[in-house]
């Protein structure tokens, strides 16, 4: 491993053949009470896709720490070089807070909460797009491949291209891309879209998200575009190269998972789980961040009202909401915690019992193994989201499910839907009764047509895993003609 140069430098190649930049590093930091830092590896999905090809490939990965105001020098974790950038207490709050998470998140998920437009929150998020942009441009080898994440760093390709025109430049986009009619709101829609279209490769979930994307383009720049193509041009008029726009739907490591739910150790903690939540009938399950995309106070109430109306009775079903905590210092997210548990404590009052909850709610997270026994104790999985990227909770219930038990209520607004329709029992969560009957119908389901669509849905999901989505979107962006002969 040859990597040199630290993260806030922009000179010179460095030593990597492959560099991932995405918002965060894969792993927690923590300062203890003397300053001294200590990292932890957090196993999130994307890490696991990356990591064997990193290793193969001397790879870098470009990231925020999560903490304030941390500057660490770029360390070895099994076999990738980590580049932490610096982020300021206000740039956490401008950049992070304000214009990731308070702007685009909501724009981009159609507009589900108003988007605030601040122009020093944009100034900062140009601000810190320009130094991920140089330290990956630091990091990269001549002619290596960047691959940069999320809807945080749409700046960064054109960044990166100004700085290094040698490098091969990728983008996915994890969440939905929105119609142009919203994204045009953006004050700085524009300057995203150029910067998006200085990568070569622009992936996107769903085929949707890659045709809003190059409508975008079409209806708001000059530049001209051809079915998933678009031809950028030289200073002097002349076309260049050309960026192609596609959809790469993500995928999770589902051998884990499947392996995860036969063990011994996990299946005893399933049991132990439906126990502890006194053995009812039906067990359902929501897993979520706690994030107003996600449904959870339609699925509450559409659950609420089931109860009331008597159709699935209180003392035989439970709902497990688990809720991790997310983004606790956006206004709008404080706001949905409030509402939420507002509901929770109004639903339990009304239907709980002693001993028994008719809603339990987990504000928490929990690691794979107890998500696992949580998805295989659970008869259903409720995933409402009134709009997501793709939705990997749904993926993960199928994965666990190799007894081919339990059913998937599923969003029509949910890239998943996309890929795993028909065996998921769909519903519009704006729907409330039509998401009731659904409910009912999937407590009740037949055990055959259960198998039915679980045997459905898994020989879809077992067979496109996450480190089949990373190969497949490195080997299309590899093999794209090179700038020269683009045109
Ligand atoms: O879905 C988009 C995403 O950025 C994921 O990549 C990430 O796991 C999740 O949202 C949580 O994001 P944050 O970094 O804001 O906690």
């Amino acid at each position: 491993m040859t990597g040199q140069g630290s993260a806030s430098s922009s000179s010179g190649p460095g030593g990597y053949d492959l560099v991932v930049v995405a918002n965060r590093l894969p792993v927690d930091f923590s300062v203890d009470d003397d300053g001294a830092v200590d990292w932890q590896r957090s196993p999130g999905g994307l890490v696991s896709a990356l990591e064997p090809v990193m290793q193969e490939n001397e790879g870098a990965w470009v990231g925020w720490s999560g903490a304030p105001d941390l500057a660490h020098e770029p360390f070895e974790a099994d076999g990738m070089m980590l580049v932490p950038v610096t982020l300021s207490a206000s740039e956490i709050e401008k950049y992070y807070e304000g214009f990731s998470n308070d702007t685009l998140w909501p724009l981009y998920h159609d507009v589900i909460a108003p988007p605030a437009y601040h122009r020093q929150w944009w100034d900062s998020y140009r601000r810190v797009n320009q130094r991920f942009a140089e330290a990956a441009a630091a990091q990269a080898a001549q002619g290596g491949v960047v691959w940069v994440h999320d809807y945080q760093l749409q700046l960064v390709p054109k960044m990166l291209r100004d700085l290094r025109p040698d490098l091969r430049i990728g983008f996915f986009d994890h969440i939905p891309f929105p119609p142009v009619e919203l994204f045009q709101q953006l004050p700085w829609r524009r300057n995203i879209l150029e910067g998006l279209l200085g990568a070569d490769l622009v992936g996107f979930q769903r085929g949707g998200d890659a045709s809003n994307f190059v409508r975008a383009v079409r209806r708001l720049t000059d530049h001209p575009t051809r079915g998933s193509m678009i031809s950028m041009e030289a200073a002097d008029g002349t076309p260049s190269r050309r960026v192609r726009a596609a959809a790469f739907p993500i995928s999770i490591d589902t051998m884990r998972f499947d392996e995860l739910a036969r063990s011994a150790e996990v299946q005893a903690r399933a049991k132990e789980i439906r126990a502890d939540l006194g053995d009812p009938d039906v067990v359902m399950l929501g897993v979520d961040r706690l994030d107003y995309t996600k449904g959870i106070r339609h699925r509450i109430k559409a659950y609420g009202e089931i109860l009331q109306d008597g159709r699935i009775e209180a003392k035989n079903t439970t709902l497990v909401q688990v809720a991790s905590p997310s983004r606790e210092n956006v206004g709008a997210y404080q706001e949905l915690r409030e509402h939420v548990e507002v509901l929770v404590g109004r639903l339990n009052g009304e239907f709980g019992e002693i001993g028994h909850s008719a809603i339990h709610y987990l504000h928490h997270s929990y690691p794979p193994e107890e998500m696992a026994a949580l998805y295989l104790a659970a008869d259903v999985m409720l995933v409402t989201s009134l709009r997501d990227g793709m939705n990997l909770v749904a993926k993960e219930y199928i994965a666990a499910r190799s007894d081919l038990d339990g059913v998937l209520v599923l969003s029509e607004f949910t890239g998943a839907a996309d890929e795993l329709a028909p065996g998921p029992l769909l519903v519009n969560p704006h729907d409330i009764d039509g998401m009731k009957d659904i409910i009912v119908a999937a407590a009740h389901l037949d055990p055959k047509e259960k198998r039915r669509r679980m045997r459905r849905l898994r020989r879809k999901v077992m067979a496109d895993d996450v480190a089949k989505w990373s190969k497949t979107f490195l080997g299309v962006l590899t093999a794209m003609p090179s700038r020269d002969s683009h045109v």
